[in-house]
């Protein structure tokens, strides 16, 4: 079908009915379009007017599919409140904000894709360098090159769990196993498995437990998973004679769990950043000591699925980092 040549105009109206107040008490200001060729005309010509190309399938309930089709900037676009009633406007606004979606969606992904071919360059590209150097007999096939390429295949690998996880966190579609748990309790097993390696490092881990703390409900290995990103994160940054502390503190129907170090500390620039995927904010280093810069994201997507909240906080370069997971302690 060809674009319209006109502007929608109130003739329109015709064969789009606004749902009586009286029909339904759950949706009083849904629209029904009896006409959905009606419908595909009306978005069509606000985006026609914009300068967009639009072809309408004949058939009308695919109209979205063909939004979903044309060039990423038509999401550029936004309608404007048409002055044919309320249900128009009220449909305007769920067309922006559906455009609103579909822009950030776009802009998430193109940067994701960015953000993972970068990843995936640099261990290929070292891991090729290796074994042509070896087959060019440039380089012995020596522990040292077997230690290259293994560092740099687990790179790899560490790269693709990640992203499993991420993905399928921020995804919602994890399947949390809820249990009442002391906070004591989970402070304790993430100290059990990092204390050993706190002391090798010559950094000390200490706990402290508000008293009469409420029980929280969490999925036990998640949780876990969360605290153990954040330790480890502590230790990879906190010199030989500092200390990790974790504490958990109680607030109105809220635990709160924090892990706090007194190492290299976070700049005030970089903390509205870290939660993000591949965000890292000492590029160089965080890179060399294998990190992938998903594991807060991956910290974040797993807080929020259990109804908490995550915060960062640094009073700079070399004053230490603190993050504060917060959840919500069910009454009763
Ligand atoms: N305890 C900490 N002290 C200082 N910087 C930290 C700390 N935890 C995280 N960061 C910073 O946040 C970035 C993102 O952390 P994360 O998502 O776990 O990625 P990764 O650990 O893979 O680098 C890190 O690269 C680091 O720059
Ligand atoms: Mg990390």
């Amino acid at each position: 079908m060809k674009v319209p040549d006109r502007r929608p105009s109130a003739a329109d109206n015709g064969q789009v009915t606004p749902t009586p107040d009286t029909t339904t008490t759950t949706a009083r200001r849904a629209v029904v379009v009896d006409d959905e060729q009606a419908l595909a005309r009306l978005v069509a010509g606000y985006l026609e007017r914009d300068g967009f190309e639009v072809s309408v399938t004949h058939d009308g309930s695919q109209a979205v599919g063909v939004l979903r089709e044309v060039d990423p900037d038509v999401v550029v676009s936004r309608v404007p409140a048409a002055g044919l009633g309320a249900e128009f406007d009220d449909l305007a606004e769920s067309f922006n904000a559906m455009a609103a979606r579909l822009q950030e969606a776009e802009r998430l992904r193109a940067r994701l894709l960015a953000d993972v071919a970068h990843e995936v360059r640099t261990p290929v590209a070292t891991i090729a360098g290796y074994l042509e150097a070896v087959e060019d007999g440039l380089q012995p096939m020596d522990e040292p090159t077997m230690a290259v390429l293994r560092d740099q295949s687990a790179r790899l690998t560490r790269l693709a769990r990640d992203l499993a996880a991420v993905t399928r966190a921020e995804a919602g579609d994890l399947v949390l196993t809820l249990e009442p748990l002391a906070p004591d309790e989970l402070l304790a097993a993430t100290t059990g498995t990092w204390r050993e390696r706190a002391t090798a490092a010559g950094v000390d881990v200490r706990v402290q437990v508000d008293p009469e703390l409420g029980h929280v409900r969490v999925d036990r290995q998640r949780m876990g998973q969360v605290l153990d990103n954040l330790v480890a994160n502590a230790l990879r940054h906190t010199p030989a004679g500092g200390t990790i502390t974790l504490r958990a503190t109680g607030g109105y129907q809220r635990v709160a769990l924090h892990v706090s170090d007194t190492g290299a500390g976070i700049a005030p620039e970089h903390l509205p950043h870290l939660f993000e995927r591949f965000y890292r904010a000492d590029t160089a280093r965080d890179r060399t000591h294998g990190g992938s810069g998903i594991g807060l994201a991956i910290c974040k997507a797993l807080t929020e699925a259990h109804g908490g909240t995550i915060t960062a906080t640094s009073d700079g370069p070399g004053a230490g980092a603190s993050f504060t997971v917060t959840l919500p302690v069910p009454p009763g």
